[in-house]
């Protein structure tokens, strides 16, 4: 019997105030559909999500992670039409579930990323279960009936509620997994004859449960918590970082300050690593052991290795950074920057789709575009790789044991053969010799005591002229 996960995420998010479809706004760098379809478990053979508004937003992000190999499982999506309820965007589901050879269904909201693997897995592997959370303030939600041996007699909407029914506090949380057949059997019977004049799954769902029992499991309220604001994603946000602050704690990871530290659900962090305040790692990061993330760091897509001092306020894209560097602060690694093995690259220096070899040092101020550095070579203050024309992009390759002086240009394409220097000041346009040295330099002008007279005469004119 095949398991299919169904995501509802067909919804405007009108409070939402925003372009962007609800589903794709982020909680700690992932989007909220991102975090549902990721929490499926092994058992889940295929999803299918049901999208409207927003539609071609949300399949260009399917098709992007699912290249990016992000998705558990093949994901189809279907277009709901003008929604017109939760239980009629399962009815325009179903020829697709059918397709899939569904046998059990797992229905989840596209808008309540926080809801656990466990908890999901637990879903998909029961026959009728409905997830359910105590609410202080129920306001909003359907509330659950249960029957004497608690498994589910009635779930009524808070609009169609009498006030004895909205006393009940256990509400329901809008996650299930039923039986197919019964399920598109319900679906048929629908009406919309309520007070929203929508299609309500929970009515289908009621209806299964008067064929097959339907278990009421209790969950946290964070787990089961909607986007539906940027107050909720907030604090939807405020969530997940403590659950995954926390995790990492466990594992041996040190937090300056907990509250103040985004790391996002796909950061990987070794043991003894320390994270400071203001730290963001978001999408695909793995710190290595023993590593220091500073004050203010950004981390996108990235690998560090073990022992390394990231100093504050360092960016990083799409970037490897080998063992024992050294960075920052104040260093921005653009995409496709490879420093290997005790690297050291200081403030303000910027690099792209650049790898300094093992040992090689760019302290202070530069740009190396497009460059290949030579391990141990010494990068000095303000060189600046001139890898663009104005019309296309050109490498630059330096050899290793390299000095170069301070505030230099290589106007690429050149090279530098190993170990050869280039004097202070230059500007590079031709290859260089392994061993020689290079420099470009106006001859120096020297007139003894110029300065003193310069001074004396300044001085004899403002006498003159009183
Ligand atoms: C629903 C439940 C309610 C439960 C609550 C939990 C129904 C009738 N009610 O109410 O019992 O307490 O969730 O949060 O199901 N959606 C579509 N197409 C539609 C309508 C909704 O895809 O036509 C999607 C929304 O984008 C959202 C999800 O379904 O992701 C839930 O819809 P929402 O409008 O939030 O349902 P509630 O009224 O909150
Ligand atoms: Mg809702």
């Amino acid at each position: 019997m095949s398991t299919v996960a169904l995501i509802l995420a067909a919804g405007l998010g009108k409070r939402m105030q925003s372009t962007l479809p609800k589903v794709l706004h982020p909680i700690l760098g992932d989007p909220a559909l991102l975090w549902v379809l990721r929490a499926l478990p092994a058992e889940v053979e295929a999803a299918v999500v049901v999208v409207h508004h927003g539609k071609e937003q949300v399949e260009a992000a399917l098709v992007a992670w699912a290249a990016q190999g992000l998705l558990p499982c093949p994901t189809t999506s279907v277009d709901q039409g003008e929604p017109l309820g939760t239980g009629h965007a399962v009815v325009q589901a179903a020829a697709e579930l059918d397709r899939l050879g569904a046998g059990r269904v797992v229905i989840l909201c596209g808008d309540v990323p926080l809801i656990q693997a466990a908890t999901v897995q637990r879903l998909a592997q029961s026959d009728g279960v409905l997830l359910a959370m105590d609410m202080t303030d129920p306001a909003g939600y359907g509330r659950v009936v249960q029957k004497a041996d608690g498994t589910l007699a009635a779930i009524v909407e808070h609009k169609d509620a009498s006030e004895p029914v909205r006393a009940i506090r256990r509400v329901n949380g809008g996650a299930y997994a039923l039986p197919w057949g019964p399920l598109r059997a319900a679906l048929g019977r629908l009406s919309n004859g309520n007070a929203q004049g929508e299609y309500y799954l929970t009515d289908a769902v009621v209806d299964v449960a008067g064929q097959v029992p339907v278990a009421v499991e209790l969950c946290a309220p964070a787990e089961l918590m909607g986007m539906n604001s940027r107050r909720d994603q907030a604090q939807l946000q405020a969530h997940a970082r403590d659950r995954i602050n926390g995790h990492w704690m466990d594992q041996g990871v040190t937090f300056l300050d907990p509250g103040a530290a985004l790391v996002g659900p796909r950061v990987v962090l070794g043991m003894d690593v320390t994270v400071a305040p203001g730290a963001r790692l978001a999408g695909r990061v793995e710190i290595g052991a023993g590593t220091l993330v500073g004050q203010g760091c950004v981390l996108t897509d990235s690998r560090v290795g073990a022992k390394a001092e990231i100093r504050p306020y360092c960016v990083i894209d799409r970037s490897e950074v080998g063992p024992g560097c050294l960075l920052g602060p104040f260093a921005h690694l653009r995409e496709g920057s490879v420093l290997e093995q005790g690297v050291h690259v200081g403030n303000f220096v910027e690099t792209k789709k650049t790898t300094l070899h093992a040992g090689a040092k760019a302290n202070h101020l530069s740009y190396l575009g497009d460059t290949e550095v030579g391990s141990r070579t010494n990068i000095g203050a303000g060189l600046i790789t001139c890898n663009y024309d104005g019309f296309s992009k050109h490498r630059t390759v330096i050899g290793q044991d390299v000095f170069v002086g301070s505030d230099c240009q290589l106007v690429a394409p050149v090279t530098l053969g190993d170990g050869c220097i280039i004097g202070a000041g230059s500007t590079i346009t031709a290859d260089v010799p392994a061993g020689a040295l290079a420099l470009t330099r106006a001859a120096l002008v020297l007139k003894e005591d110029m300065a003193e007279r310069l001074r004396q005469k300044q001085k004899a004119r403002k006498a003159q002229l009183g």
